[in-house]
């Protein structure tokens, strides 16, 4: 099973002061050895996180990067190569907060290929949104995304896929367990051999119900993993 914290744009240097103790719920975690926790910060704490976390089997990654390979002219960015040589070991591609501001699914191919090829893992987002839902466009948009952010990628253990409803982000609201079971299965079937986590408002009260769900391989986190008291929560109740 796969936790991984997504902080978005939060955090800053004193952010980390609190990692020791999820570095200690870890390393005593009966479980650990079937757990893979990852911390995806800002940029600006790749470095200072990679370094706080060495001793430790959590990793991080970003979430983002340039679809360019190499350097060049593009002011505010940052490629994978680049991520990759300041500790990072995953990025997340294609999260809906990203394509809202415009990045399309030729560019999170691109991308999914370059970070690939910078040798990081890659957490390939796929959603839809409310209204493609109530227009019951839901396979449909995702099997767009699937196709075309995967286009000429061969099948890689290096991806992982994360479910993420657009409607679930930051609501409070999750899908129901029979609706989430049915969309993992369907994913499963378009992609097979990938483990498939779930995002969306996912916190330490409603992982009794998302634990439930059998063909779930991981939870992406946001608002809550940011609490570690509630990232360690989440996981910890996992297996209770
Ligand atoms: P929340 O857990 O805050 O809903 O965010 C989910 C998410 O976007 C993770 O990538």
């Amino acid at each position: 099973m796969y936790f991984i914290a997504n902080w978005k744009m939060f955090g800053g240097l004193n952010s980390l002061n609190s990692l020791h103790k999820v570095m200690k719920f870890f390393k005593t975690f009966k479980k650990k050895r079937i757990v893979k926790v990852i911390y995806c910060p800002p940029n600006t704490l790749i470095r200072p996180m990679t370094k706080k976390l060495k001793n430790s089997k959590i990793e991080v990654g970003a979430q983002n990067c340039h679809e360019k390979l190499e350097y060049g002219a593009f002011t505010g960015s940052v490629n994978s190569k680049m991520l990759k040589s300041v500790g990072a070991k995953y990025v997340i591609i294609g999260h809906s907060e990203v394509r809202k501001a415009g990045e399309n699914n030729r560019l999170i191919n691109l991308k999914i290929k370059n970070s690939l090829s910078s040798g990081l893992k890659v957490i390939f987002c796929i959603g839809e949104t409310l209204k493609e839902k109530r227009k019951k466009l839901t396979k449909k948009v995702l099997n767009q995304q699937i196709a075309s952010g995967l286009k000429k990628i061969k099948k890689s253990k290096n991806i992982l896929i994360a479910y993420e409803p657009v409607w679930a982000i930051g609501t409070g609201i999750i899908p129901k367990k029979k609706e989430l079971f049915e969309t993992i299965t369907f994913i499963k079937k378009k992609i097979k051999n990938l483990k498939v986590l779930y995002g969306g408002s996912v916190n330490s009260d409603n992982i009794n119900q998302l634990k439930l769900i059998e063909n779930i391989d991981g939870f992406l986190i946001g608002g809550a993993s940011q609490d570690h008291k509630k990232f360690i929560d989440i996981i910890k109740k996992t297996y209770n």
